[in-house]
Order: C-alpha cells, then sequence, then structure tokens
C-alpha cells in the first residue's frame, strides 16, 4: 500500500477522517432529522457497496486512517456486512466505526466486531418508552437497549451514547443518561441540534438547548473533568470523576471547533461533502461509474476536492434552514 499523498486544505487542515454513509433510508423518523413523510433515493442513485469499498480505498491511499460508517441508518442495508468485511481489512486504516441506532444491533453486534469495528456510537434520547417512540416516530425502546446490551456483550473497545438534548422533550432525563452510561462504563455525548433539512415536529430555536446548560445540569451530581480526549472532531469530553465514563459536548452553535475539522463526509448519492453546514461538494459517483474499477481518477478528485474545503459552517437557528439536506443523507 502506498500513502502517496496526504490531503491538506486551504486553511492548513489534514484530513484523516471520512464519514460515508451507506444508504438514507432508516427505521426510525427521529423528529429533528427527518420529516413525517420523507421521500427516499431510488436505488440507482445511491452507491453500490462495491463503489464503498472502491472508495475507502481510494480514500486510505491518500493518507485517510479512520472511517466511520453512517446512515440514515447503515444496518437497514442488505448485505452491508460485506462492506465492514472489506473495509475492516484495508491496510492503512486505524479505526473502522459505526454511527448507529442500535435497533439491529441484536442481530449484527458480533459481526461487526468480528468484522474489525472497533467503536459503536449508539443513538438514545430517551429512557421512556412512550417518549422514546415520540422521539423516533416508530422507534422500540426496548429493541435499542437490547442492542446495546448486545454490544457490550459483544466486546467493543467503546461504546458511545449520542443524545440530541432538547428543551421540553428530554432535558428532564440527563441526569439519568449519564447514570445509565456511568452504570454500564460507555461514554455519551450531548448534541446541540443543527438546522439540517425542514422538520415538521418542532422550531428548532425553540427547543434548542446549549452544552453550557447540559453540563450545569449533570455538574448537580457529577465532577466532571476536562480531558485531552479528542477525535479531532467537535466533541468536548470531560471524565465523569470516579468512573470509567466520559461526557462529550457537541456544540455546533455554542463552540465553534471548525478550524480544527479533520473530516470529510460522502453523501449516500456518493457526493464528496466537505463540510456538513456548507453546500461545497464533489460527484464522485460520476468519476467511479466514467472509470469503474479504476483508483487513480477518484483519487485525484478527492485531491482536487481539497481546494474547495469550506472554512466553516453558519449555522443559524433563528432562519430557516439554508441546507435542504436532512441529516440521513450524511449521518451527521
Ligand atoms: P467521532 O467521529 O469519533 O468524532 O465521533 P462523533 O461524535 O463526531 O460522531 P457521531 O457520528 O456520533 O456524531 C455525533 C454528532 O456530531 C452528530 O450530530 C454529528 O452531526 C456531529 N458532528 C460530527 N462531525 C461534525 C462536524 O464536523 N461538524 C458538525 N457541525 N457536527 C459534526
Ligand atoms: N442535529 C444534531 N444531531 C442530529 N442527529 C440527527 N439529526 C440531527 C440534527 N439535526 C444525530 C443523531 C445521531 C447522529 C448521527 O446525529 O441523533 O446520533
Ligand atoms: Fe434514523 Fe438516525 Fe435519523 Fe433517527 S437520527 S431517523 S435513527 S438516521
Amino acid at each position: 500500500m502506498t500513502t502517496d499523498s496526504q490531503l491538506i486544505d486551504r486553511f492548513g487542515r489534514r484530513v484523516t477522517y471520512v464519514r460515508m454513509s451507506v444508504t438514507d433510508r432508516c427505521d426510525f423518523r427521529c423528529v429533528y432529522c427527518m420529516s413525517e413523510d420523507m421521500q427516499f433515493l431510488p436505488r440507482a442513485q445511491i452507491l453500490t457497496l462495491e463503489e464503498l469499498a472502491t472508495l475507502g480505498r481510494a480514500f486510505t491511499e491518500l493518507g485517510v486512517d479512520k472511517i466511520r460508517i453512517t446512515g440514515g441508518e447503515p444496518l437497514v442495508r442488505s448485505n452491508v456486512m460485506t462492506l465492514f468485511q472489506s473495509l475492516g481489512a484495508l491496510p492503512g486504516l486505524r479505526e473502522l466505526v459505526m454511527t448507529t441506532n442500535g435497533s439491529q444491533l441484536p442481530r449484527y453486534a458480533e459481526s461487526l466486531r468480528r468484522a474489525g469495528v472497533r467503536r459503536l456510537n449508539i443513538s438514545l434520547d430517551s429512557l421512556d418508552p412512550d417518549r422514546f417512540h415520540r422521539i423516533t416516530r416508530t422507534g422500540k425502546l426496548a429493541k435499542v437497549l437490547e442492542g446495546i446490551e448486545a454490544a457490550r456483550e459483544a466486546g467493543f473497545d467503546r461504546i458511545k451514547i449520542n443524545t440530541v438534548a432538547m428543551k421540553n422533550r428530554n432535558d428532564d432525563e440527563i441526569l439519568d443518561l449519564v447514570d445509565f452510561v456511568v452504570a454500564r462504563g460507555l461514554d455519551i455525548s450531548f448534541i446541540e441540534e443543527m438546522p439540517l433539512g425542514e422538520i415538521d415536529d418542532h422550531d428548532r430555536a425553540e427547543v434548542y438547548m446549549s452544552s453550557d446548560e447540559v453540563r450545569e445540569r449533570i455538574s448537580t451530581r457529577y465532577s466532571l473533568v476536562p480531558s485531552t480526549a479528542t477525535t479531532g472532531g467537535p466533541s468536548r469530553y470531560f471524565k465523569v470523576s470516579g468512573t470509567d465514563s466520559k461526557v462529550g459536548f457537541i456544540s455546533p452553535h455554542s463552540h465553534n471547533f471548525c478550524e480544527s475539522c479533520n473530516r470529510v463526509r460522502v453523501t449516500t448519492e456518493g457526493r464528496l461533502l466537505l463540510c456538513l453546514g456548507q453546500e461545497h461538494s464533489v460527484d464522485l459517483r460520476r468519476v467511479l461509474r466514467a472509470h469503474p474499477g479504476e483508483l487513480e481518477p477518484v483519487k485525484q478528485a478527492i485531491r482536487d476536492a481539497m481546494a474547495i474545503k469550506p472554512k466553516g459552517h453558519d449555522f443559524n437557528l433563528a432562519a430557516k434552514p439554508v441546507i435542504m439536506r436532512h441529516m440521513n443523507m450524511t449521518g451527521g
């Protein structure tokens, strides 16, 4: 394997991390992520598993050492395990990780671990079954809790829970969710909702809950010690004193983190997205389909794309969303 170049953008940021969305479909319809009547992409428009594997190879040959598989819900894509197996075998890949809603983990946790996935991020916004169902519109809490247990039994290095903190929706459960992870030796990140795509459930500015408010709430029960742990990403981590758990805060509104951004994304349709909060992108599907099975053309397209990685996002909860794509196209 050759790492024949590195991906460095105009601002000197090194891209070593790619997030690949393998499907826009999901068995849930979380209120902050989707509208109630989502239209999903026709099959021909989404990258095939072979194309995704080729991209994984191209990126690692360009110095990328971490790939996160996202969705929609990655585990609803048929035969997705073959993709994990090919990516897991790539030389040069230090970390293969996945973000999931957890509902299919009872079935897949073991095979994922065997394919080389070392860490999992699992979404969980409430521990109350009715409320969980209301936030996900279709989800069953018991299934996700079972999925978390299956992941613990499969022996992943770390499991992190993701919670989108929303005022008057789940903010009264912040301490319960921290208790839940502490009791199980897991980590948790609280996320400020981002204005991606139009949603019909709530006004995002109204339910906005800043990470500082969440942190104050947690500090009434736990002592949080700032940690130097970083994924080069948006989360600021704190160790929960006297436990094995970390609490992270992903605060796109209250603490900007774009200057240290190390990541790009591939959307379900094969668009290389240079920033989650902007539209700058390059159509890699076109390059892949014009040169089937070839690595060099797509590698060159990725290198060239570094010139258009924007400085950062301009999220504004008070305005109508500027980015019309919903989160299920990128998995965050
Ligand atoms: P790492 O990938 O290991 O850093 O974990 P993560 O917590 O970033 O990944 P995960 O897929 O669990 O995403 C959690 C939240 O972070 C989601 O809401 C993502 O949209 C958000 N997020 C991840 N990367 C970025 C980013 O570069 N910019 C912004 N604004 N949000 C991000
Ligand atoms: N803002 C912030 N986080 C979101 N997620 C989905 N949509 C949004 C949004 N609009 C979260 C999910 C999941 C992660 C990939 O992104 O809860 O944990
Ligand atoms: Fe599905 Fe995740 Fe979106 Fe919820 S946030 S609808 S689980 S893709």
